[in-house]
C-alpha cells in the first residue's frame, strides 16, 4: 500500500514510524515531512495547508490511504477534498473538525449536551467583553474562538491583564480573524490529563492517557509552548476517573457530534482538568496531540494502520486496540529562545543506536546533514517498566544528542513521579 501522511512535525514522525510496522506498507509519503522524517518516508515539498496540491499529489500517485495529522488542513477540509476523489483518509471532515476550529462551537456543544466544562460567556464585540471583565471573577480565562497556533488562550491573573487580552485579541487582532469572537471562561484548577481516542462516530476507544508539560521553563514557569515533554500513562488518571470520563464526557461527546450531523471519525483529543468537582473538558482537539503522540504510539501494541483504516471505515468496534502496561517519557529538545525568537541552522548529531527513539520536528537536510530549523527540534522517547526508569532513560538519550543552542526542560515527569505510588 502507498500511504500519504500530511504534516511535518514530531507527531507525524511518530505516526510514520508506527505505520511502517505494517507489512503491507510499500511506501510512505510525507507532505511536507522534515529532514528527520526523510529517513522513514519520502518527503514531498507540499505545504500541509495547500489542499489542492495535496489532492493532486494523492491522485497522481495513486495513494491508497491518507492520514491528515495537523489541525489546519483538517479544519480547512482536507479530508473532505480527498474523500471526494475516493481516497480513504484518517481524520475528521471539516464539519467535525470544527470541534477544535471554533471554541464557541465546542463550548455551546458542551452546554447543549450537558458535558462538564468551565462556565463561560461568548462575546462578539470588544465593548461587551470589556464591560464583562470589569466585574467577572479573577483569574479568568480568555480564549480566541479560532485556531491560533496554540497561543489563543490567555489566563488573566488581574483585571488589567483581562482588559489587555480582550483588546489585543478583539481590537488589535493579534490572532487575525480567529479573534473576531472570544470565549471568557471560569478559571479551573486541578491536574491536567490528555486523552487521545480513536472514534468512528459510534464507538470511542481511548488510548493510554498522558501528561503534557506546556510551559517553557522548569517547574512550569515561563511562556506556554506547544509542549516540552510528555509522560504516559498519566498517574492522576485512575481507573475510576477513566470510567467517569467515559460515561460523562467521551460517549456524550461522540453522540452529540453525531446528533448535530457532524459525525467525528479520526482521533479526538480530550484535554481534561480533574477539578475538585470532577473531570471537566478544557479543550477538544480534532487530531493527535504533539508531543502526546510521541509517548502514546510507542506504547501501542496493536497495528496503527489497521486501527486507522477501521476507524475511517466505521468499523472500529471490530478491531482490537491494545496498549502496553509499560511507561513512556518523551523529552523535547528545542532551540533556546523558543517559543519566541531563536537561532537555527545548527547541525544535529543523533547516535545511530538511538535513532529509533527520536522523533524529529524542526530540522531540515542541508547537504546531507541534519540541521535545526525550528523551535521544537526533536523528542527523545524512552519506554520502560517504570515511570522513573522511562524518565531516566529519556534523559540519557537527550545526553547523547547534540546540536547548537539546544534547550530542554530538566523536570519532565517530575510531577507525575511525585504522584505515583509504584515508582
Ligand atoms: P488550550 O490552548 O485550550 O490547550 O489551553 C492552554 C492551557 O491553558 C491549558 O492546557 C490549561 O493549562 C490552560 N487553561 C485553559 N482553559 C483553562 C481554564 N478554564 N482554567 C484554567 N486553565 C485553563
Ligand atoms: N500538546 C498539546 C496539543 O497537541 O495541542
Amino acid at each position: 500500500m502507498k500511504i500519504m501522511v500530511v504534516g511535518g512535525g514530531g507527531r507525524e514522525h511518530a505516526i510514520i514510524k508506527k505505520i511502517k510496522e505494517n507489512k503491507s506498507v510499500e511506501e510512505i509519503f510525507a507532505l511536507p515531512g522534515n529532514g528527520g522524517i526523510a529517513k522513514d518516508a519520502t518527503c514531498v515539498d507540499i505545504k500541509a495547508t495547500d489542499i489542492p496540491a495535496i489532492v493532486d499529489f494523492a491522485v497522481s500517485n495513486s495513494i491508497d490511504y491518507a492520514v491528515v495529522a495537523p489541525d489546519d488542513p483538517l479544519v480547512l477540509g482536507c479530508v473532505d477534498a480527498l474523500e471526494e476523489k475516493n481516497i480513504p483518509c484518517f481524520g475528521p471532515r471539516a464539519n467535525a473538525a470544527i470541534i477544535e476550529g471554533s471554541k464557541v462551537f465546542s463550548k455551546n456543544l458542551m452546554k447543549k449536551y450537558g458535558i462538564p466544562t468551565a462556565e463561560y460567556e461568548v462575546f462578539t464585540n470588544a465593548g461587551d467583553a470589556l464591560s464583562y471583565v470589569e466585574t467577572c471573577r479573577i483569574p479568568t480565562v480568555i480564549k480566541a474562538d479560532g485556531l491560533a497556533l496554540g497561543k489563543g488562550v490567555i489566563i488573566a491573573e488581574t483585571r488589567e491583564a483581562a482588559r489587555d487580552a480582550v483588546v489585543s485579541i478583539m481590537q488589535d487582532k493579534q490572532f487575525g480573524k480567529s479573534g473576531d469572537n472570544i470565549v471568557i471562561e471560569e478559571f479551573l484548577t486541578g491536574p491536567e490529563v490528555s486523552v487521545l481516542s480513536f472514534t468512528d462516530g459510534d464507538t470511542v476507544v481511548p488510548m493510554v492517557s498522558s501528561m503534557d508539560h506546556k510551559r517553557a521553563g522548569d517547574n512550569d514557569t515561563g511562556l506556554n509552548t506547544g509542549g516540552m515533554g510528555t509522560v504516559a500513562p498519566n498517574p492522576f488518571y485512575t481507573k475510576e476517573v477513566a470510567a467517569e470520563c467515559m460515561e460523562k464526557i467521551f460517549k456524550p461527546t461522540i453522540r452529540a457530534m453525531k446528533a448535530e450531523g457532524r459525525t467525528f471519525r479520526g482521533c479526538l483529543y480530550f484535554g481534561l482538568m480533574l477539578t475538585p468537582d470532577g473531570p471537566k473538558v478544557i479543550e477538544y482537539n480534532c487530531r493527535f496531540g504533539d508531543p502526546e503522540t510521541q509517548v502514546v504510539l510507542p506504547l501501542m501494541e496493536s497495528d496503527l494502520l489497521t486501527v486507522m483504516m477501521a476507524t475511517s471505515a466505521s468499523k472500529l468496534a471490530e478491531v482490537e486496540v491494545k496498549f502496553s502496561e509499560k511507561k513512556a517519557c518523551c523529552v523535547i529538545m528545542a532551540s533556546d529562545g523558543y517559543p519566541t525568537a531563536y537561532e537555527k541552522g545548527y547541525e544535529i548529531k543523533i547516535p545511530e543506536e538511538i535513532d529509533d527513539k527520536v522523533y524529529v520536528a524542526g530540522a531540515r537536510l542541508d547537504n546531507g546533514k541534519l540541521v535545526t530549523s525550528g523551535g521544537r527540534v526533536l523528542g527523545a522517547t524512552a519506554v520502560e517498566n517504570t515511570l522513573a526508569g522511562a524518565v531516566k532513560t529519556a534523559y540519557e538519550y537527550v545526553g547523547k544528542i547534540s546540536f547548537g543552542n539546544a534547550y530542554y526542560r530538566h523536570d519532565i515527569g517530575k510531577r507525575a513521579l511525585d504522584a505515583t505510588e509504584d515508582k
